[in-house]
């Protein structure tokens, strides 16, 4: 008998949020948290270890960040994401919120937004928000630390595969950046296979992020009131961007 082969829709933060960490298996959280730590202690001057993770997904930096003696806060949207977050780590506060609309002030000593998730605030008159609100939380001395891309790199025919076998089922994630041309939004393609001796599912998703240039992104942290660095997309060193890189890490303290 033919096996079946059943396509369909889905998201990846909601009702494929089971999928979702092994969509990033590939991602070294722990590296990311040790290079978070290591720009805290050179950039951060506010001397408490309060920290927030906006769109904190499954909360995998909340528990890496807790075993380096962070006290741990997250934000997401997604109720789904939150409840893996919360079983992750059940000592962190979590918050079902919106990156652009939390009203917490001088709080934090460290906020971060991993995996481009910055972008998700849409469209720029938000995404300028979600960064004045990340300055009003942060205490004076604080660092907001983020991962961002510059549209201007976006290559359309560019995709990303990961390809892992879970339980009895081989799993394959792909997931590609598309840019129009013009305007702000950004649009990311996901697609999930997943096949079985039963059957083979495969689901697509497609999220609207907002794009940016990193000359447009610096004077948004600016107009905020944030002094900006942009580093190296590089975990392992903490070394200021070079000209024509268009993934960077975004160092901005509140001074
Ligand atoms: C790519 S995942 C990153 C999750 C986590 N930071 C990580 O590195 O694994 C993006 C996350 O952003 C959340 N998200 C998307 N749009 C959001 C918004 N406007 N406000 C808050 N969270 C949002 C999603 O629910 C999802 O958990």
């Amino acid at each position: 008998m033919p096996q079946q082969f059943i396509a369909d829709t889905g998201n990846l933060y909601a009702d494929l949020s089971e999928y979702y960490d092994q969509f990033c298996a590939e991602v070294d959280y722990a590296r990311q948290c040790e290079f978070a730590e290591r720009a805290f202690a050179c950039f951060a001057s506010s001397g408490g270890r309060e920290y927030l993770d906006l769109a904190c997904g499954t909360g995998q930096h909340l528990a890496d960040m807790q075993r380096r003696g962070f006290v741990a806060s997250g934000l997401d949207n997604s109720a789904h994401m939150l409840a893996q977050a919360q079983l992750r780590c059940p000592d962190a506060q979590l918050l079902l919120c919106d990156i652009a609309a939390f009203e917490q002030v001088a709080q934090f000593d460290l906020i971060t937004c991993f995996l481009y998730s910055i972008h998700y605030s849409r469209p720029t008159a938000a995404l300028a928000q979600t960064l004045r609100r990340a300055w009003l939380a942060l205490k004076p001395g604080g660092l907001f630390l983020f991962n961002a891309v510059d549209v201007a790199g976006i290559r359309n025919d560019k995709r990303v595969t990961t390809q892992l076998q879970h339980e009895d089922a081989s799993l394959r994630f792909e997931s590609g950046w598309e840019y129009r041309g013009e305007g702000d939004v950004l649009d990311l393609f996901l697609h999930i296979t997943k096949e079985s001796a039963a059957d083979t599912r495969c689901w697509s998703d497609h999220h609207t992020m907002t794009a940016v240039t990193f000359p447009q992104l610096r004077l948004m942290l600016e107009e905020v009131g944030f002094q900006v660095t942009l580093l190296e997309h590089d975990y392992d060193v903490l070394k200021p961007l070079g000209g024509k890189a268009f993934n960077a890490i975004v160092v901005a303290t509140k001074s």
